[in-house]
């Protein structure tokens, strides 16, 4: 999929995600030794991101399996086409020529089968990205059913028989973590632990993806979702609430967070009753106003930058 990581980085620079060395190491190595990423941590913290960058970057398509509860496999691998079937069997079951037994098997292959995400990823003639998105949300069988595509590369389907892949998927297993995924797929894949961005990293992200908004907000904007997040909020922001925030900062015209914004911003940063109350007390939001610009001056400076800092002022005193 990717010649080297080097080409891997720049591809997913040219796609505006924002990475780290680790992070770009083992999605080569997955790639190349053909295992499944498992990307686990916080809602938008760039899980589901990751697998259509990666596709992006390797110009190739993506193959979706949204999970919840209660899905099957017939929305997973896929089911016969019924009416196209019937269709078949009326115009051609008439004819002389037709047996039973012809028309039997006829009717028991892919051609009247309708694909789903799982089956489509397997018959690309070009390996695609399998997106497994959320995979914490259905029950451990269905978990265990993956295990055939995932080690064997194949899918096991009633009436049809075996069917081998074409090619082997990118595979990104996506886990908020409200089940534990089981051992069996931990062991087959390789793990990629995501958290809440530090204030650089979500500075570049910002940069990278609002980068029609006021430059100086970039900052400031990473600085107040530190502070938000340490706030002990019932819901902490995401980073793609805090790109909806750029968004309607730069729909403001505004290039500056203050506390009389408090108002405007609520909705976008309160996302229950509890945490709206919180941030309406007194100094809730003026605290968090004078956080951010304390985290947004020293946010934008490397850890040597900082280390340095504190150094001159210890030769100060
Ligand atoms: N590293 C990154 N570089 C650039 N953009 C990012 C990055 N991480 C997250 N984003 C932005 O944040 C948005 C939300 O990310 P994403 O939908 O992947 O989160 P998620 O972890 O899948 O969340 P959920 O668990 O709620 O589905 C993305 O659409 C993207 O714009
Ligand atoms: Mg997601």
């Amino acid at each position: 999929m990717f010649s080297s990581i080097q080409e891997l980085s720049e591809k997913l620079d040219a796609a505006k995600y924002v990475t780290d060395p680790v992070t770009l190491k083992v999605i080569y190595l997955a790639a190349q030794m053909q295992k499944p990423v498992l990307a686990e941590g916080p809602p938008g913290s760039g899980k589901t991101e990751l697998a259509k960058v990666v596709a992006l970057a390797a110009d190739t398509t993506i193959e979706r399996l949204q999970c919840y509860e209660g899905l099957n496999e017939e929305k997973a691998i896929g089911k016969f086409d019924e009416s196209l079937q019937r269709l078949y069997l009326n115009t051609q079951g008439s004819t002389a020529s037709a047996s039973w037994a012809s028309l039997r098997r006829d009717l028991h292959t892919l051609e009247f089968f309708q694909e789903g995400p799982l089956l489509r990823a397997l018959l690309c003639e070009k390996p695609c990205v399998l997106l497994i998105d959320e995979i914490d949300k259905v029950s451990e069988e269905f978990e265990a059913e993956l295990l055939e595509i995932l080690s064997d590369w194949q899918l096991s389907i009633p009436k049809i028989g075996t069917i081998k892949a074409k090619s082997k998927p990118f595979v990104v297993l996506t886990s908020n973590e409200i089940r534990r995924i089981g051992d069996p797929l931990r062991r087959r894949s390789l793990y990629l632990r995501f958290e809440h961005p530090t204030i650089e990293r979500e500075t570049q992200i910002l940069e990278k993806r609002t980068a029609d908004t006021h430059a100086e907000l970039h900052g400031q904007l990473a600085g107040f979702a530190h502070a938000l997040r340490g706030y002990t909020l019932e819901k902490a922001p995401s980073i793609a609430e805090m790109l909806d925030l750029a968004e309607a900062l730069k729909v403001l015209g505004v290039r500056q967070i203050s506390a009389d914004l408090r108002d405007v911003l609520l909705p976008l940063i309160a996302k229950t009753q509890n945490d709206r109350k919180r941030l309406l007390l007194r100094d809730g939001f003026e605290s968090l106003v004078y956080d951010t610009q304390q985290y947004s001056r020293d946010g934008g400076q490397t850890a040597l930058e900082q280390k340095e800092l504190v150094c001159t002022e210890r030769r100060r005193y």
